[in-house]
């Protein structure tokens, strides 16, 4: 099981409570249709993703993006249980979506350039670490279900 300093479940749930899941959610995911234009073949009934402001204004993305951070809220939630609590959404992701399990860190990398950008001197490198073994866990609990 992973553990978690005070610190570090402090820090998580500070950063948690000041991201806008509504303004993150989609600017990590258009950013990893852009970055990662392979990854756009997952979303073929998204619509218009043939340029990045095509990408960014388009609203189905926009939802989307909502969507993958808000499922991030239970990992917030229940820090000792991340490895079990997504096994339902790391099924749907292999044997429905047919999601390379790869791409899960990608999303979580361009996710940590958004949080880095938009929240400057409180994203320092302590935080940064901590934001990242957050990831890693849940990256590592989405590709769980995968065989
Ligand atoms: C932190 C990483 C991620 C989380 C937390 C996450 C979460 C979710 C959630 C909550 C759903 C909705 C599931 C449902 O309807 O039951 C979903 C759907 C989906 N996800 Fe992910 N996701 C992540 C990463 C990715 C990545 C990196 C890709 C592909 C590059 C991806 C592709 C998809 C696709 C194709 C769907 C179905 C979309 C649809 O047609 O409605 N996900 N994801």
């Amino acid at each position: 099981m992973v553990e978690w300093s005070d610190t570090e479940r402090s820090t998580i749930k500070s950063l948690w409570e000041k991201i806008n899941i509504a303004e993150i959610g989609p600017q990590a995911l258009a950013r990893v249709l852009i970055v990662y234009p392979w990854t756009q073949r997952y979303f073929g009934a998204f619509g218009d993703l043939s340029s990045p402001t095509a990408i960014v204004g388009n609203p189905k993305v926009a939802a989307h993006g909502r969507v993958v951070l808000g499922a991030l809220d239970m990992a917030v939630q229940n820090m000792d249980d991340i490895k079990n609590i997504y096994t339902k959404l790391s099924e749907r992701h292999s044997e429905e979506f047919n999601v390379d399990p790869d791409n899960f860190r990608l999303l979580a990398d361009c996710l940590t350039i958004i949080m880095a950008t938009k929240f400057g001197d409180i994203f320092n490198p302590e935080v940064q670490a901590t934001w990242q073994k957050f990831l890693a866990v849940v990256v590592s609990a989405l590709g769980r279900q995968y065989y």
